[in-house]
């Protein structure tokens, strides 16, 4: 996917969406990109660590296993240890997909999101062990 349409499937599922700019610097940065049609992750391993820096799937393609596919495709990828990320306490949908694929709570950034309503909100940070390889 190019950086005009990561961005524009982004829009569809964020409320503060990322420019294509913004994706094509984190690919730039060496961030990767594991997608198929209606969903994309973004992510980055860096010394042993892996990081989900976002993850969207079109809201005409939700719960058919997109997002747990292209999880389990990226934790297959990455030269890493542990793979983290970060996700809105409010985000219910998301933190179940997480608990689903094996992620575990390890702590919890407050007030880390601005929503556009000015609201702020804690964000959770949720860590998996990668396999060996
Ligand atoms: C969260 C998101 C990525 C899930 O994508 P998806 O492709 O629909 O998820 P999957 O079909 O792979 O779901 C896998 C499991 O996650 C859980 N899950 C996913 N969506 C859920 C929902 N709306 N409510 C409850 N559980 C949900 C379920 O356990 C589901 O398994 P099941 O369908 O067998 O019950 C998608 O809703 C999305 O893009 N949301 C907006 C962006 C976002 O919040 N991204 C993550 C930010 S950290």
């Amino acid at each position: 996917m190019s950086p005009d349409a990561l961005a524009a499937l982004h829009a569809k599922a964020f409320d503060r969406p990322w420019s294509a700019k913004d994706f094509a610097d984190l690919i730039a940065l060496g961030a990767v990109v594991v997608e198929e049609t209606g969903g994309f992750i973004l992510v980055r391993a860096m010394a042993r660590e892996a990081e989900i820096l976002t993850l969207a799937v079109d809201p005409a393609h939700r719960r058919k296993g997109i997002a747990r596919r292209l999880i389990e495709a990226a934790a297959r990828q990455l030269p890493a240890d542990t793979l983290f990320l970060e996700v809105a306490e409010d985000n219910d949908p998301a933190i179940s997909l997480y608990r689903s694929v094996g992620f575990e709570e390890t702590g919890r950034r407050p007030r880390y999101y601005h929503r556009p309503d000015a609201q702020m909100i804690d964000a959770l940070i949720f860590a998996r062990a990668l396999p060996d390889r």
